[in-house]
C-alpha cells in the first residue's frame, strides 16, 4: 500500500471522534453472526456516524490481520481480522452529508462518539497524543493510526503511551538493563532529529528532514526482541518478527539492521544463538534491505548509549569488547564514521546534542 499510497494526509475523511477522551477511529464494529461484511459496514457506520453509505460506492481498502496472545484469558490466542473499505455517503440537496441519529453502545456513549470530517493529518496527530492506562484502548488506536499512515504512505508512527506501554509489557517479561538502554537510545535518537532538522533550516541545505517522534519510536523499540529472554543474535530475529507481525514495517526493519552497521552479518558481536534457516532468513533480509538515516542514527545510538546512562560511544564499546572479547575494526571505525556523518548533519558536536 505504502508504494502508491491511495490519500494523501491532506485528503478528508468522516471518521468518529471519542470526544470525551480525544482520538479518532474509522466507523466500524464487529460483524454479526451470518451478516456480509459490507451489511456489517453499513450498519455500523450508521450507528457510530449517522451517515448513510451507498452501497454502490463500496471499494475494498485492505485487511488487518492481527493474531496474539489474549490480553483477557491466559494461554490463549486472540485472533482479529480488520476489513477496511472506501466508500461514500448519502448527500442532502445543499452538499452536506445526510446524517440519521446514532445508535451508540455503551462504550461508545462513555467515550463521546460524534461524527468529525478531518483531515488524515489532523486525525493522525491527535491519534499519536493519545494517552491511556488502558492497554486494550492503546493498542485499539495504534492500529487504527497505522492504517491511516499506511493509506497516506507516511512514516509509522505509534502514539508514544503505546510504543512505551508496549516496551514495559515486553520487558516485565524479561526484565533487565535493555530497559534503560532502549529509552537512553531513543531520546538520543529524538534530540538528534530535532538538531539535524534545525541545522537544515538555518543553513537552507537540502537533507531530508527527520521525523523526531519516529526516530524516539525506532530507539524506543530497536531491542524489543529482548523480551523473549537473555538472548544475541536471537535478539534481532524476534524483534523483527514481533514488529512485523504487529504491522510495522519500518520499526521492524530498525531491529534488523541496528546491530550491522557495515551491512553484513557476518561481524556480529555476540553468539548465533539462531537456527540456521534462520540465519539465513536474516541474511537475506540484510541484503535485500537499503539503509536510511533511521537505520544510521539507531546504530549510532546503540553504539553510545549504555543501560547505565553513559553516552558515550567508545565506553560503550570498551565495555562491549570487555564483555565479548573482541570488536571488530571495521565495525568499531564505521561508528566513529556514523558519529562524523550526524554531527556534518546537525553541525554540531554529538554529544552537545545528546548529553
Ligand atoms: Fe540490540
Amino acid at each position: 500500500m505504502t508504494d502508491n499510497p491511495p490519500l494523501s494526509p491532506r485528503n478528508k475523511i468522516a471518521l468518529a471522534y471519542a470526544k470525551n477522551l480525544g482520538y479518532y477511529k474509522f466507523p466500524g464494529g464487529g460483524i454479526h453472526e451470518g451478516e456480509e461484511n459490507t451489511s456489517a459496514l453499513i450498519r455500523e457506520v450508521e450507528e457510530e456516524t449517522g451517515l448513510e453509505v451507498i452501497p454502490e460506492s463500496i471499494e475494498e481498502a485492505g485487511l488487518v490481520s492481527r493474531i496474539m496472545q489474549s490480553e483477557m484469558f491466559p494461554k490463549t490466542i486472540f485472533v482479529q481480522d480488520s476489513f477496511h473499505y472506501f466508500c461514500r455517503v448519502k448527500m442532502s440537496p445543499d452538499g452536506t452529508p445526510l446524517i440519521k441519529n446514532q445508535k451508540l453502545d455503551d462504550y461508545e456513549k462513555d467515550d463521546g462518539f460524534e461524527l468529525r470530517i478531518v483531515t488524515i493529518a489532523e486525525a493522525i496527530q491527535t491519534n499519536l497524543r493519545f494517552k491511556s492506562d488502558n492497554y486494550a484502548k492503546l493498542d485499539m488506536i495504534a492500529r487504527e493510526t497505522l492504517v491511516m499512515e499506511k493509506l497516506c504512505g507516511i512514516d509509522e508512527n505509534l502514539p508514544r503511551a503505546f510504543a512505551e506501554t508496549l516496551l514495559e509489557k515486553c520487558v516485565a517479561k524479561n526484565p533487565g538493563p535493555w530497559r534503560e538502554h532502549s529509552y537512553a537510545v531513543a531520546q538520543a535518537a529524538e534530540k538528534i532529529a530535532w538538531a539535524v532538522n534545525e541545522n537544515a533550516a538555518a543553513t537552507g541545505s537540502t537533507t531530508p528532514l527527520l521525523n523526531p517522534d519516529f526516530a524516539y519510536t525506532c530507539g524506543l523499540l530497536h531491542d524489543i526482541g529482548r523480551q523473549m529472554g537473555y538472548t544475541y543474535m536471537a535478539h534481532v530475529y524476534d524483534g523483527y518478527h514481533f514488529l512485523k507481525n504487529l504491522g510495522y514495517d519500518q520499526l521492524a526493519k530498525i531491529c534488523l539492521t541496528h546491530s550491522f552497521n557495515l551491512h553484513i552479518i557476518d561481524d556480529y558481536i555476540g553468539k548465533i544463538d539462531i537456527t540456521d534457516s534462520q540465519y539465513e532468513e536474516l541474511k537475506n533480509l540484510l541484503a535485500a534491505t537499503e539503509y536510511d538515516d533511521y537505520d544510521r542514527l539507531i546504530q549510532l545510538l546503540d553504539s553510545t548509549c549504555g543501560a547505565d546512562g553513559t553516552k558515550n560511544m567508545e565506553d560503550r564499546m570498551n565495555d562491549v569488547k570487555q564483555r565479548y572479547g573482541h570488536y571488530p575494526e571495521g565495525k568499531w571505525n564505521k561508528n566513529f564514521e556514523l558519529k562524523d556523518y550526524f554531527e556534518k548533519l546537525m553541525g554540531r558536536e554529538l554529544y552537545e546534542v545528546i548529553k
